[in-house]
């Protein structure tokens, strides 16, 4: 065991990997330093309870930071996220290792709440109160140079969509104020990120509740946009029962929007989407599409979908591979429907039996297989800007290692958020760089390009 050192495994969202970036860097802050699993102090297990067995994925986890520190009663758990909002203090009884049990709120107080264990071998605290407000946390820079960065505009949810717990595990939904946002997205483009993505469980209703403070989404939006340096503009989760007029225009009027947006559809059946609760049906939705795509035609459609919700039939599953059709969606998550304590679907009668559940789910992935490839062959021969992030793992060309030609394969991503491999000339950091590329060549998830001369 290392003192001063700590490890992170993180599931779920990405606000969960914001999360655990956050609290990573807040560490370092304090003279923490990142360790293997079986070397840390401090272990970080940052949960997700949206599906399928969180529960026992959060108790392989606590196994396995038992078998790999030897049950050393020196080394702190915390278990931090949407499984810790849930049980609490209950977790306390799961490992004797876990010390620290911090919900969505607490995480704020994670880093202080760990040095005071640390201090105290005998104490245990768990946070799992919701604060009234947004929980402001202390500035913690993430990577220096790294050139996209997460930034929350919101904490929580108030839509109750019957199947989901969200609304239970991050609370009611708290706008965090536009300046906060605004101070954090400079900070991130002063230590080189030139791409910044907005997060929230419901972006376009920020500013609509109680801790709001009169800004807009479209105008926070518009303010984002304007800061100096920023490249790219980007935002999760939208819900397409709230994306204004103003929102579509957006796509239009703002360059550094990026033309891709992941919209979640769920079912393509008015019935089943009725019965989720989610407030628009099939037409809404395709009007939505279509004007998204009057403003912005080159806009790239990803979304979330859910097979075998209670009462789904095989004709309203066919209404969600229409409507994949329609959509042209160039990626989806797509998942089988299951029971979360707390949200209203739970107590719905006729659930769907597994092996219907997962036979149509197999169906939905190979449409949207051929969906995807169809959208990635179809750029083939496109001029677009790649966002350079890091070497590929892949090895450089066969015999371009040495010498002034030398070459090396690069990952970046393009303005719909595809990973794109390019080779480009060896023993320099592009990370960062935008630079122009033809896509030559479309791979399954992926696309490969070759680099242009830079424009005048
Ligand atoms: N706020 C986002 C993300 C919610 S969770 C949104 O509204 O889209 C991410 C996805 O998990 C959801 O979009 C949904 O497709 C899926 N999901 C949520 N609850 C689920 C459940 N009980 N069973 C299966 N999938 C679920
Ligand atoms: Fe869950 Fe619906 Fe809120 Fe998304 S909008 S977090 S699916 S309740
Ligand atoms: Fe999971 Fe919580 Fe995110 S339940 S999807 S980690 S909001």
């Amino acid at each position: 065991m290392q003192p001063r050192s700590y490890h992170i495994i993180t599931f779920g969202c990405q606000m969960n990997v914001h999360d655990s970036g956050w609290l990573g860097a807040a560490l370092e802050t304090r003279g923490f330093a990142t360790a293997p699993l079986e070397d840390a102090q401090v272990v970080i297990i940052n949960t997700c309870s949206v599906r399928e067995k969180p529960e026992q994925k959060v108790m392989s986890a606590l196994g396995r930071v038992r078998q790999a520190t030897g049950d050393d009663a020196r080394v702190l758990v915390a278990v931090t996220g949407c499984v810790a909002q849930q049980l609490g203090s209950a977790l306390f009884e799961r490992s004797p290792q876990v010390r620290l049990v911090a919900g969505s709120d607490g995480i704020a107080q994670a880093p202080q709440a760990i040095e005071r264990l640390l201090r105290e071998p005998e104490t245990r605290l768990a946070l799992c109160a919701f604060t009234p407000g947004f929980p402001e946390r202390e500035p913690a820079p993430g990577r220096l140079g790294a050139p996209s960065a997460l930034v929350t505009i919101m904490q929580g949810c108030d839509n109750f969509c019957a199947y989901c717990i969200v609304p239970f595990t991050r609370g009611r939904q708290k706008s965090r104020a536009a300046g906060a946002i605004l101070e954090e997205c400079r900070l991130c483009i002063a230590r080189g990120a030139r791409e910044i993505t907005l997060l929230g469980q419901n972006v376009n209703a920020y500013g609509q509740d109680k801790t709001g403070d009169g800004t807009s989404f479209f105008r926070l939006l518009e303010r984002v946009a304007a800061l100096p340096g920023l490249e790219r503009l980007r935002y999760v989760t939208p819900h397409p029962k709230d994306m204004g007029a103003d929102d579509v225009a957006a796509f239009a009027t703002l360059p550094a929007l990026c033309p891709r947006l992941h919209l979640p559809l769920q079912s393509g059946s008015d019935a089943v989407l009725a019965r989720m609760r989610r407030r628009y049906d099939s037409a809404a939705f395709l009007r939505l599409v279509r004007d998204l795509r009057a403003a912005r035609p080159d806009l790239a459609l990803s979304t979330d979908l859910i097979v075998g919700f209670p009462g789904e039939t095989e004709a309203d599953f066919q209404a969600t591979l229409e409507m994949m059709e329609a959509c042209g969606f160039m990626s989806s998550f797509s998942f089988c429907y299951s029971d979360r304590p707390g949200a209203a679907a739970t107590r719905f009668p006729d659930k769907v039996a597994p092996h219907v559940q997962h036979e149509r789910l197999e169906r939905l992935q190979a449409l949207q297989d051929r969906l995807g490839q169809r959208w990635l062959d179809a750029r083939v021969g496109q001029s677009t800007t790649l966002l350079l992030e890091a070497k590929s793992r892949r090895q450089g060309e066969p015999g371009g290692a040495e010498g002034p030609d030398a070459r090396e394969d690069w990952q970046g991503r393009d303005p719909y958020g595809v990973p794109v491999h390019v080779s480009l000339p060896a023993h320099a950091d592009h990370a960062g760089s935008l630079i122009p590329v033809r896509i030559i060549e479309s791979r399954r998830h992926s696309l490969v390009a070759q680099a242009l001369p830079p424009q005048g």
